[in-house]
């Protein structure tokens, strides 16, 4: 037996020689079809397939060779020989039917630094640590020896100078039940040990300096381990991470985590812990992220203290199943008062509280915040002055929730003048529209994730629509997440092809029409008021004229006519409206209408009384014109004269007088006599301006008119 495997050598030294004479120049390709190289990827090849036996050579370039599923059984140095022209630095074994590996096999790869042997369950394993002793000096650097179905290591197993520089041993996935650590002590610069997915119930620990990573997942630890060494000192004084998931621990106390100074970052994923205690972490100077996925399951109780941890950065209670809305089960005012510096908590897959001041009271602690995972948590309403206090949030996740609407925009997402991510996936919003979301919290976003939710494309989504084609970019999974649920016509419609136009959505509004009407009508009321305000004398005068008319169509025969008598008119006036009678009065009477009018300064007979002048020529003029103003009210000579004229009224009826209202009468000045005259007599009211013709022709209408015609005048009675 011997001999012949010294003969086999040999003849492999002897090809070894033939070869490199003729070979070792010649370009080589990738093994087809067992190999696959990829110059690329850091010069990675992957041969495969049970017909494979041997190492093949390959080209020049790989750097990484993974043998997988092969038949390959030995290896020694001569089977790797066709690996000595490369600088290989990976070797990775998977899956083979690997029994044995020569003690020199290694002997030649000085570039080697990662070493894996995997899922190689018939390995003799004393024959693997033996090869140890032909890895290139100080050199390694990963050791994986995983899935092989150990039941445990010999103790020397690293007991070789060879491999003291290995900084990453994988030994994941074998049938440990106990592990003592003194096994590793030699390997001096072990930073990272995996010992995940064993069976492991018990460990024995030792101090090693240089260990940052153990990753334990999924074993059988009842409790995790003491890290005190004698004195309190630790075993693993530099441990920064390590990783407890997926055991059967049910249960931590204020001194499961001592002697862990640098401890920053543990993993007690899926867990039986239902009671979080306090000060779990608060012995950890270091803590900075505290991975509680899905413990408990659920986790039933949280007390007060149990986040005591001032440097605690990142909480993840995800998939824990915890009822923010038992008010018994936690403490709301406390729960995060005691970790004031967390700045990143998920708190997917629990069950957050349905009233805003509980919500309120959990978070108010929590001012450093920059993201919050509040996915899948049941809320149906967004809670006010909730996110609004986080002056840092920087993403905001509410994806998975029941979300309706809201209408507080600002009571919700005022303030939040950091927010750069927000997230609304899957929820119950149907409508975006410009009150959704504060205008600053908009234009601050840099992705803003609606998919999902239960879009209605009706015309309330104009707003959205418009937004989406200045500002699309930053929504995420635009267009194919965004799909119309409402109306039924339009289900399943992608939101991007509903096309509302201006006309369908902005048709004229009834409303419309009624406001303009409404408007215009007011305006008119008002114009015409204003123009009744200015013109109310002419408005008169016109009704007057209308009457005169009227009247002359009833058919009435004059009975006294102008003919009869000297002059047309008596001008009753006061001296200080003497500059409009003769100016005014007369031009238009006489000149232009060839009217003769009697007016006391001109035709008065020096001589006579006055009362004797006024008798005569009243009695020579066919009617009488009053010309009442303030000073006519306020005079007596003329107050005289109007009760002479009422005696020619009452005598010859109320056409004979005109009254011409040159002003508005002030009350003070109304006497009797006067008011009497002109509630008894239709009165012309002048107006310079707009109305001057109207009154004119009203005037001579009037003068025109003949006397006798039945009394109207009370129903215009004025002033
Ligand atoms: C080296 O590779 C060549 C071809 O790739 C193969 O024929 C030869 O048998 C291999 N040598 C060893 C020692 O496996
Ligand atoms: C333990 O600590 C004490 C005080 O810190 C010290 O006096 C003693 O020597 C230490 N013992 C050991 C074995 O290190
Ligand atoms: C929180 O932890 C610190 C540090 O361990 C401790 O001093 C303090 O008493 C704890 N607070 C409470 C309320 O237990
Ligand atoms: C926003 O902050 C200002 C000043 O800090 C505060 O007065 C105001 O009430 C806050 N608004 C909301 C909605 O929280
Ligand atoms: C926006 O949509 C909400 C919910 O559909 C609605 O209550 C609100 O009146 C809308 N605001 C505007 C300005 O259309």
């Amino acid at each position: 037996m011997i001999s012949q495997r010294r003969c086999v050598i040999t003849l492999c030294l002897l090809v070894i020689k033939f070869e490199f004479a003729n070979l070792s120049s010649a370009p080589v390709e990738c093994l087809k079809p067992f190999c696959q190289c990829q110059k690329k990827v850091n010069g990675k090849a992957v041969c495969s397939g049970r017909s494979l036996h041997y190492i093949p050579r390959l080209p020049k370039y790989v750097r990484s060779v993974t043998f997988t599923n092969t038949s390959i059984r030995f290896i020694d140095k001569c089977g790797l020989f066709n690996l000595t022209f490369h600088q290989i630095e990976k070797i990775n074994f998977t899956g083979n039917v690997l029994r044995s590996i020569d003690k020199d096999t290694f002997l030649n790869l000085t570039f080697l630094d990662s070493l894996i042997v995997s899922s190689e369950p018939h390995l003799n394993i004393t024959s693997l640590k033996l090869s140890f002793q032909s890895f290139p000096k100080l050199k390694m650097f990963e050791l994986g020896f995983n899935f092989n179905f150990w039941k445990s290591l010999p103790r020397d197993m690293f007991n070789n100078y060879h491999v003291s520089n290995v900084k990453h041993l994988n030994l994941q996935g074998n049938s440990f039940t106990y592990v003592n650590f003194t096994t590793f002590k030699t390997i001096t610069s072990l930073r990272e040990i995996s010992l995940a997915n064993n069976s492991i119930s018990r460990v024995s620990l030792t101090r090693l300096t240089s260990l940052i990573k153990l990753d334990m997942s999924s074993n059988l630890l009842p409790r995790v381990p003491t890290f005190c060494g004698r004195n309190d000192t630790s075993y693993f004084p530099n441990l920064d991470t390590i990783i407890l998931s997926r055991n059967n621990i049910g249960f931590l106390g204020p001194k499961s985590f001592r002697c862990l100074p640098r401890l920053s970052t543990i993993y007690l994923d899926y867990t039986n812990i239902g009671k979080l205690q306090d000060n779990i972490f608060s012995s950890l100077p270091s803590l900075r992220t505290l991975h509680l996925l899905g413990i408990g399951n659920p986790l039933r109780s949280i007390t007060q203290n149990a986040f005591n941890s001032s440097s605690l950065e990142t909480l993840n209670l995800k998939a824990s199943h915890f009822h923010f809305d038992i008010k018994h089960r936690y403490d709301a005012n406390k729960i995060f008062a005691s970790c004031p510096n967390l700045k990143i908590l998920h708190l997917t897959e629990n069950y957050m509280p349905f009233d805003d001041s509980t919500f309120q009271t959990i978070f108010r602690p929590l001012k450093k915040l920059n993201k919050l995972y509040l996915t899948s948590t049941k809320i149906l309403n967004l809670p006010r002055n909730v996110f609004t206090n986080m002056k840092l949030l920087q993403k905001l996740n509410l994806d998975d929730n029941g979300i309706n609407g809201w209408n507080d925009s600002y009571r919700i997402f005022g303030n939040m003048t950091h927010l750069k991510y927000l997230s609304l996936r899957h929820n119950h919003i149907s409508v975006i529209n410009e009150t959704t979301f504060p205008d600053e919290l908009l234009s601050r976003l840099k992705s803003l994730n609606l998919a999902r939710n239960p879009f209605s494309c009706i015309c309330d989504q104009m707003w959205f629509k418009n937004w989406i084609q200045k500002n699309g970019s930053i929504l995420i999974e635009y267009p194919i997440g965004y799909k119309c649920r409402h109306p039924n016509s339009m289900n399943g419609l992608l939101l991007n092809d509903y096309k509302p136009t201006d006309k369908m959505c902005n048709p004229w509004n009834p409303l419309y029409t009624m406001a303009i009407v409404m408007g215009i009508v007011v305006l008119l009321i008002l114009a015409i008021g204003s123009i009744a305000a200015k013109c109310q004398g002419n408005i008169k005068n016109y009704i007057y004229l209308l009457r005169v008319y009227h009247n002359r169509k009833q058919g009435y025969i004059p009975l006294d006519s102008e003919e009869d008598y000297e002059y047309h008119a008596f001008v009753v006036y006061c001296d200080n409206d003497r500059k409009w009678v003769h100016n005014d009065l007369l031009n238009k009477l006489e000149n232009e209408e060839g009217l003769q009018l009697c007016i006391h300064h001109r035709n008065f007979i020096v001589g006579d009384s006055i009362t004797v002048n006024v008798d005569n020529f009243l009695k020579k003029s066919w009617k009488v014109l009053v010309i009442v103003s303030n000073n006519f009210a306020q005079s007596e000579w003329c107050q005289w004269e109007v009760d002479v004229v009422q005696e020619r009224r009452r005598r010859q009826g109320k056409e004979v007088i005109v009254p011409i209202i040159l002003e508005t009468i002030d009350s003070k000045h109304m006497t009797s006599q006067l008011r009497t005259l002109l509630d008894s007599t239709p009165s012309l009211r002048y107006r310079s301006g707009v109305g001057t013709e109207l009154f004119w022709k009203g005037l001579l209408e009037s003068l025109r008119k003949p006397l006798g015609h039945p009394p109207t005048s009370l129903l215009y009675s004025r002033i």
